[in-house]
């Protein structure tokens, strides 16, 4: 006879998922002997009230980075993809489909134990699975086996599993990071990492230029981070001697290129989730896109508004008719960095002592020779901002000239 396979569901809002949560799902698996634990992060929890759930996109991607190493763990997208409310009978039933020589195990927190005959259809949860759950404290420890006496009278099955206490708690998680503290302890590193890439559960209203760090660090690699620092200190030394605001010009240099590893299809998801439209060559050109997605970014996912900070990072590569001091400071400072070694940067630093305008004619003349010679399509914004600057530095020339024939 085909044995029975065991499987467990493990739903929850995950929102993040942690070390207490993987924890407790491998001492499942060993107590229940089981082929399989699937975590299954909920759509909108009908238990919780929060409406700081973050996408279920973000808690799906942290559930999968966290089992990596367990074979026996499997994420299910079923709830998320579902939408709505996650009702524990649908999702039950939807798995009796999928798998249906199985046997059914459901776990779910002491708090979820305690009311679950008032959810929704609790008789389908308790003939399809046996309900699995574990004691946060000892009080909880008789609630809860008085409770399974009750629900063992409506012909429940249950499981209470009591394991080592934990402190950690996702509410806790959330709580440090607005805080900035640290959560090494708490999740799997790959979470972590993730946490910060994505800006997750952080305090927007707060500039602090040591969790930007770890966002950078989160989302490039040491050469480019090396260049973000060496940008916002450039841009800052520019600023400084322009008379550009130099808090924004250190802020829009250190963020520049925060979307510049970031894979092109997710550039353009951010473009699209901001709203931006893209002009033409800017759509056939995904070099010009980690610009874009980056101050897509910094003004929605990492909710800095600032207008001047965010052209600043929009038109780092491409430049644009008339930009703002704050704007030529950051498009200048990207080609005059400390690490910059290319032919002609001493020529670009010297013109950056002198000009704005003329570091920004040389920058351009560069970029737009060389797209021309490798026959690419150069930004309208590119040949405005081009023009602009040659019919400036013409019309500046004449003047000069007839002033000096007037003085003579
Ligand atoms: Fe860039
Ligand atoms: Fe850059």
């Amino acid at each position: 006879m085909k044995q029975q396979k065991r499987i467990a569901m493990f739903g929850g809002t995950f929102n993040p998922i942690h070390n207490a949560h993987i924890n407790l799902a491998l001492a499942f698996i060993k107590k229940l002997k089981l082929d399989k634990l699937l975590l299954i992060p909920t759509g909108v929890p009908p238990h919780k009230t929060d409406l700081d759930i973050i996408y279920g996109e973000h808690r799906l991607n942290m559930c999968r980075l966290a089992v990596q190493d367990y074979k026996k763990i499997e994420v299910s997208d079923i709830e998320v993809k579902r939408g709505g409310k996650s009702y524990t009978a649908d999702t039950l039933r939807q798995l009796k489909e999928i798998y249906p020589d199985s046997e059914f195990f459901v776990i779910m927190g002491a708090d979820m134990y305690m009311t679950l005959d008032t959810w929704h259809e609790p008789d389908t949860i308790f003939s399809l699975a046996t309900v699995c759950t574990v004691p946060r404290n000892n009080d909880e420890l008789e609630q809860l086996n008085a409770k399974e006496s009750e629900y063992s009278k409506r012909g429940c099955k249950t499981i209470i599993l009591d394991l080592k206490k934990s402190d950690i708690s996702a509410t806790k998680i959330r709580k440090t990071v607005f805080n900035d503290g640290v959560i090494t302890k708490y999740v799997d590193p790959k979470v972590e990492k993730y946490i910060y890439a994505n800006y997750l559960y952080m305090n927007k209203a707060v500039i602090n230029y040591e969790r930007f760090d770890k966002v950078l660090k989160a989302r490039m690699g040491e050469k480019r981070y090396i260049h973000s620092v060496n940008v916002a200190t450039e841009a800052k030394r520019l600023a400084t001697k322009y008379g550009a605001d130099v808090e924004k010009a250190r802020l829009a240099g250190i963020l520049h290129d925060i979307a510049k590893e970031t894979p092109a299809d997710e550039q353009l998801k951010i473009i699209q989730r901001a709203y931006i439209k893209l002009n033409d060559v800017e759509s056939q050109s995904p070099k010009l896109w980690h610009a874009i997605a980056g101050a897509a970014f910094v003004r929605y996912f990492m909710g800095i508004e600032d207008e001047d900070v965010f052209n600043a990072i929009r038109y780092h590569t491409s430049g644009r008719a008339n930009m703002s001091l704050l704007e030529k400071c950051i498009f200048i400072a990207d080609f005059t960095g400390a690490e910059r070694d290319y032919d002609g940067v001493d020529e670009m630093r010297a013109l950056a002592n002198q000009s704005l305008e003329d570091a920004m004619t040389y920058g351009l003349s560069f970029s737009i020779s060389d797209l021309a010679k490798r026959r690419l399509a150069i930004d309208p914004n590119s040949l405005a901002c081009y023009n602009e600057m040659v019919l400036k530095a013409a019309a500046n020339n004449k003047k000069t000239s007839n002033n000096e024939k007037n003085t003579k």
